[in-house]
């Protein structure tokens, strides 16, 4: 890891990992920590400054999260946001009056010093509020910066220590200037270098990767998704054919998956890798299962036995390396472990490291996925690997209502793929987040030529998100899903009739099951 950062203390702000990205989006790396980060664990070299984030709590309530108060006399910049600078107005003598109603939404700023934090930020400009709580009495030695209608001291300063604070949100695109804001602290308060970018996380990573292997052999399992492909390429970078990557087909998978995967990785990367066909194997479990949590328990608990199984027969493997990714890792540790927690939950390979007894390599556990993109484009990756949907670990399985069997699979298959390539054709698919097929479990009638038929019926799901949270349906416009109608029904042989799924997320989820 580089050897300069910010730490930002999380006080469970829904913004914090927007703070992470916004700073990182200067090149400067940063870490999101507890709250409760022992200071002795601070290290005054490399940490550059450290942000308090935002956080639902008041600074009065009981139990609210703090921090150790000799944050503030490192001699470390801080920049306190909302709830981190109510703290620092708390813990520093000053005092934050408390009110039963919040302010929340855009208000306008008044900047009365353009020193440091405001350089090159108009006199009035527009902030995002959120909060109940606001400073009422400034600690000593601090002087207020800026003002707004209904908060006065909207933003403070002790200009001697480096201490700062703002009660608006500069990490939200709607504060118009939060961009010049953060750059300011980064840049003319904390004097980081801004060299943090993928070109220098690639080289530093191989590096440390061949470092931590030693000799060692690791292995991956390949999905094919973007993950697990950055991170196979970046360790066979590092150590080559030690590194072995097993790819499992499920057959629960799109079509010619298997085929793509081999022709990327073993042919284009010359990756070791391991194609396993267990797809009788999972089929078999899945046999007369329509309950969509046993599906995703039955494909688990078979992954893990195939998977295991094959690594054993590698020989000695010291590692396991995974493409964890760090929105996975703050959910995890974070005291308030936000909704995408759930997620991870549906990952079905967690069990493998402890069961296995290796060590674990996360090369991109530090990363968010538009970092992992960028760090797959200075690997060589191609866009088509890079920009692809997500594809769930359980794969077709819950997108066949009912029973799963062969014969649906194909079905399935042979019309995700035409919906696909159709969205694909017409220059859709980098608009659409996720788009698939589900297979009902119902026949509907239909008319081919002078007979009747009654064969499957199919829904289309298209979805745009910025991180799969929440999704709206994608506005596919009608001319084009009626091609993709007539496409699928004509060229896929047992279906008759393709609806298109127009719910949002909440309250529908993406997936069907
Ligand atoms: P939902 O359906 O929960 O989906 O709105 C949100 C995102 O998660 C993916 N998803 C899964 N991914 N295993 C996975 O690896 C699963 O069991 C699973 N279920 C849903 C889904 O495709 C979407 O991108």
């Amino acid at each position: 890891m580089p050897k300069e950062k910010i730490l930002i203390l999380d006080f469970g702000s829904q913004y914090n990992q927007l703070i992470a990205r916004k700073v990182r989006e200067h090149n400067v790396f940063c870490e999101i920590v507890p709250p409760a980060t022992d200071i002795r664990s601070i290290d005054r070299n490399e940490t550059k400054g450290i942000i308090l984030s935002g956080g639902p709590a008041s600074v009065y309530a009981p139990g609210a999260p703090l921090c150790d108060t000799r944050i503030f006399s490192l001699g470390i910049p801080v920049l306190g946001i909302c709830y981190g600078m109510q703290l620092m107005t708390k813990i520093l003598g000053g005092e934050v009056a408390r009110s039963r109603s919040r302010e929340y939404g855009r208000a306008s700023l008044i900047v009365s010093n353009h020193k440091h934090l405001f350089k090159s930020v108009p006199h009035e400009s527009v902030t995002w509020m959120s909060h109940g709580d606001k400073v009422k009495r400034m600690p000593k030695g601090f002087k207020r910066i800026a003002a707004s209608k209904n908060t006065p001291v909207a933003a403070f300063a002790n200009f001697e220590k480096r201490l700062y604070g703002v009660q608006f949100h500069p990490e939200v695109a709607h504060t118009k200037f939060g961009r010049n804001i953060i750059g300011n602290f980064l840049k003319d308060i904390c004097c980081a270098r801004n060299d943090w970018s993928m070109k220098s996380f690639v080289k530093e990573t191989v590096s440390e990767i061949r470092s931590k292997a030693g000799k060692g052999r690791v292995v991956l399992g390949l999905s094919g998704g973007v993950d697990s492909s950055v991170a196979a390429v970046l360790i066979n970078k590092a150590i080559g054919h030690r590194l072995v990557c097993i790819f499992v087909d499920n057959g629960l998978l799109r079509k010619n998956e298997a085929k793509r995967v081999r022709e990327i990785f073993q042919k284009h990367f010359k990756i070791n890798l391991k194609c396993v066909d267990a797809s009788d194997e999972f089929l078999q479990g899945l046999k007369g299962v329509i309950d969509p949590e046993k599906k995703r328990k039955i494909i688990g608990k078979t992954f893990i036995k195939v998977f295991e199984r094959e690594a054993k027969r590698i020989g000695s493997v010291e590692y396991l390396a995974q493409g964890t990714l760090y929105p996975d890792l703050i959910e995890s540790r974070s005291a308030f472990g936000g909704p995408s927690a759930t997620i991870k939950t549906h990952h079905n390979v967690g069990g493998l490291p402890k069961r296995m007894r290796l060590k674990l390599i996360e090369p991109l556990k530090y990363l968010f996925k538009d970092e992992v993109r960028k760090v797959g484009g200075e690997l060589g990756m191609h866009k088509d690997v890079l920009g692809r949907h997500p594809f769930p670990g359980p794969g077709l399985a819950v997108r066949i209502i009912g029973e799963v069997t062969k014969e649906r699979c194909d079905i399935l298959r042979e019309v995700d793929d035409r919906f696909i390539s159709s969205i694909q054709n017409e220059g859709l698919y980098d608009e659409i987040w996720q788009a698939f097929a589900v297979l009902l479990p119902i026949k509907s009638v239909g008319e081919m030529g002078d007979e009747r038929t009654y064969e499957n019926v199919v829904a289309l799901r298209a979805v745009t998100s910025v991180d799969g949270m929440t999704a709206d349906w994608a506005r596919i416009p009608q001319e084009i899903l009626a091609k993709i109608s007539n496409r699928i029904i004509n060229e896929v042989k047992g279906v008759n009739r393709v609806a298109y799924d127009i719910s949002s997320k909440p309250p529908a989820t993406i997936e069907w099951e």
